[in-house]
């Protein structure tokens, strides 16, 4: 089935937030409070479930993602590089298919549909960075953006619809 079908974006580095509702928001004081929420949000997330990871450069995105893949994995040392130039990095574990993806350099988004993106979406835990940079159509996604504050800590906001099941897990998510 196609889920999405391939726009141009803008390419500039300002996050496209979808015009979903805000879930809830969070102070992450350090590296420890964005483990621990991953580790909160691994637990909460299902295998077919699709969260997107906004944020400038830096915003701690993939500091997130790798928390999160090694909660799945159960192995805390699992190497996860950043998928910035291989596009898409896939992790089998005891929970089901992972995919991380970062689309920051993506050229063409007929090249993520190549790589299976649409067939993976609804199957797989799908973990994907710069989600602007493909078609704004997200479905059944939820979208966690993270903003580095001033004093270098960094604030987690939780958009998505409200109606569907994944709401109430990854808003106790972030709320705990
Ligand atoms: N809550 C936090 N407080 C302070 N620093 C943090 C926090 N979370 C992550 N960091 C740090 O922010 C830096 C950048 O993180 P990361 O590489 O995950 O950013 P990113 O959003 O994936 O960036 P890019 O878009 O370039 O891939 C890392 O050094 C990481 O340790
Ligand atoms: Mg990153």
């Amino acid at each position: 089935m196609t889920r999405s079908t391939p726009v141009s974006l803008p390419t500039d580095d300002v996050p496209v937030l979808p015009n979903w509702p805000v879930l809830a928001q969070r102070a992450l004081p350090d590296e420890n409070a964005s483990d621990a929420l991953a580790a909160r949000l691994a637990a909460a997330l299902q295998p077919g479930e699709t969260l997107l990871l906004s944020g400038a450069l830096g915003a701690g995105k993939t500091h997130i993602a790798r928390a999160l893949i090694r909660a799945w994995t159960g192995r805390a040392d699992e190497p996860v590089p950043s998928p910035t130039f291989t596009l898409v990095q896939t992790y089998d574990t005891p929970k089901g298919e992972v995919w991380h993806a970062d689309l920051y350099r993506l050229a063409d988004p007929q090249e993520l549909l190549e790589l299976g993106l649409d067939d993976a979406l609804g199957a797989a835990l799908c973990l994907i960075e710069w989600p602007d940079r493909m078609a704004p159509d997200w479905p059944d996604a939820y979208l966690l953006h993270l903003e580095r504050q001033a004093d270098d800590t960094r604030q987690a906001t939780l958009y998505g619809r409200d109606d569907q099941p994944p709401a109430a897990r990854l808003t106790k998510a972030l709320s705990e």
